[in-house]
């Protein structure tokens, strides 16, 4: 196993109303990294985080309504968080949250640093003044005109508050020509392309300055230095991703940090390519590798919302398709950093289609073959015979990881389809229900082929369907976590399942669904 590390992030999800399907979305993606890199550099060389953003005033408003105290609301919604985030198979090492005391500690630890730090310009980082302006709660930031369409903030179709306080100041302009420096130079990576220039674009522009305390709100982390006045929730949020390693002082910080990889949707990049790296270079601290914002998704083409009627709840998705299928259903469908859409009625379609008749099918026909004809024991194999499947399994690994790598997982779900189709096809054209009749040297062959590369397909699978991976390898005989303790190489490599091996049928994989939708045509 080699040195190398991996840390994995989310963005701490608000913990103003229950978790959707798009918390979801960016929690499955940053697991199937996590699972994927546990793969190739070993567990204890991976972190993989995630949490919930507890303080502000869209959370305080939200405990108001449901009539409970902030800390008894967010209570119970990180509980929410975590019982869906254990339903969908999400293997995160930590879950953060900033009403927790180590949070905090190293929130306050850092403004008192920055209370001390100087810009790239030789001014300090932070000052006081007074703040006139207009504050969209839902999105916990300051707009401009420009950001308003009809007055209205457009992502949360709301007008403003209009605000005027008195507050301290991260000088975030005086970061701009640093951040476009280590932007182009590609030391630090804001992915996918055409949002490093959106940034870049702002940057240009001309950062602003932004509040990071607040005077009137009492939900939040009361500033060191003055406290009349709570943290801006977005300083407090981005500090997560080093609180829960301990702070710089940490041997998990030690181990994991620079971060490799922030995940999130392309509506809080720019906190995450401008606040956040402006705070750490003013604290002297390591700039994260990448950050990566992925598209926002539609539902039946629509945004969703609770208005339109056209929420999906995550629990609604695995009651229906249970959990490996609903975190492929999710990260098959489009590209990961562009927009896509979900259509209710097609994912049944898709679950039938690429599910139940593809994968399934397929390793239950080659199952009950190899039981009827080679009485469930993996047969001999005589080396050589269509030697197409192991060169195209090489190849296929090296796509897989090139699409893994760079975060195209509807791309790498392709390549272990096309192995399932490959397969498909080859018993559709090999016949061996023909071939049982007087040439069972080359059933055997036939058959030795199918079941090695359902063997390495579960072993590609199994980032993104950890549980039907398993299943998978222990249907093909094993004990599946006795395999998989195996190094990659040697998961890789072709013919590594034993000949002779007892095969057992297992359950059905993947049911066949009704598809409710088109019961009635
Ligand atoms: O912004 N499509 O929390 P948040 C794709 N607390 N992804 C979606 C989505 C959609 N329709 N809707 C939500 C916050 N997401 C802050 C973050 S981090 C230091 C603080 C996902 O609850 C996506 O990951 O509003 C998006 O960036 C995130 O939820 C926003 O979550
Ligand atoms: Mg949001």
């Amino acid at each position: 196993m080699s040195n190398e590390k991996f840390y994995v992030t989310t963005p701490i999800y608000y913990a103003n109303d229950v978790p959707h399907l798009g918390h979801a979305y960016t929690t499955i993606a940053a697991d199937v990294v996590a699972r994927y890199q546990r793969m190739m550099l070993g567990g204890d060389n991976v972190y993989f985080l995630t949490g919930t953003d507890e303080h502000g005033a869209k959370i305080a408003q939200a405990a108001e309504d449901n009539k409970l105290k902030p800390q008894e609301f967010v209570d119970k919604i990180a509980a929410d968080f975590q019982m869906i985030w254990d339903r969908l198979s999400i293997s995160n090492n930590d879950f953060i949250r900033t009403t927790e005391d180590r949070h905090k500690e190293i929130v306050v630890d850092f403004l008192n640093k920055l209370k001390e730090a100087k810009t790239p310009l030789g001014n300090p980082v932070i000052y006081e003044g007074e703040y006139e302006g207009l504050y969209c709660v839902g999105c916990e930031t300051f707009k401009s005109e420009y950001d308003l369409v009809d007055g209205k903030c457009p992502d949360h179709n709301k007008e403003p508050e209009p605000y005027k306080e008195k507050n301290w100041f991260l000088r975030l302009s005086d970061y701009g020509d640093k951040l476009k420096e280590l932007i182009e130079s590609g030391e630090f990576k804001v992915l996918p392309e055409i949002r490093a220039n959106e940034i870049l674009g702002l940057i240009n522009i001309g950062l602003k300055d932004v509040a990071i305390s607040r005077q009137t709100l009492k939900w939040g982390i009361p500033l060191p230095f003055d406290k009349d006045q709570v943290t801006y929730v977005w300083v407090d949020a981005l500090s997560n991703y080093i609180s829960a390693l301990g702070g710089p002082e940490s041997d998990l910080y030690k181990k994991f940090w620079p971060c490799d990889i922030h995940l999130m949707a392309k509506d809080i990049l720019k906190f995450h390519a401008t606040i956040w790296p402006a705070i750490l270079l003013a604290l002297d601290l390591p700039l994260p590798k990448e950050v990566f914002a992925h598209g926002f998704f539609t539902v039946d083409g629509q945004k969703m919302s609770k208005t339109i009627g056209n929420v999906i709840a995550p629990d609604e998705l695995v009651d229906q398709y249970g959990t490996d299928a609903t975190r492929y259903l999710l990260l098959s469908q489009f590209g990961f950093g562009t927009d896509g859409d979900f259509s209710k009625e097609r994912l049944t379609n898709i679950y039938n289609a690429a599910l139940a008749n593809e994968l399934g099918n397929l390793v239950s026909r080659v199952l009950a073959m190899t039981d009827k004809n080679f009485a469930g024991r993996v047969p001999k194999y005589n080396v050589g015979y269509d030697k197409f499947f192991e060169f195209d399994l090489q190849t296929d690994w090296n796509r897989y990881d090139v699409y893994m790598k760079s975060y195209q997982f509807d791309q790498a779900l392709n390549v272990i389809w096309e192995n399932v189709r490959r397969c498909n096809a080859y018993i559709d054209k090999e016949k061996p229900w023909e071939l049982a009749n007087g040439h069972k040297d080359i059933l055997a062959d036939v058959l030795y082929n199918l079941l090695e590369t359902i063997r390495q397909t579960a072993i590609m699978s199994r980032p993104f369907m950890p549980e039907i991976s398993e299943r998978i390898l222990m249907q093909l005989g094993f004990e599946a976590e006795k395999e998989l303790a195996k190094s990659i190489e040697d998961l890789r490599k072709w013919a590594s399942l034993p000949l002779d091996q007892k095969i057992t049928k297992g359950e059905v994989l993947f049911p066949r669904l009704e598809n409710e939708n088109n019961k009635d045509k």
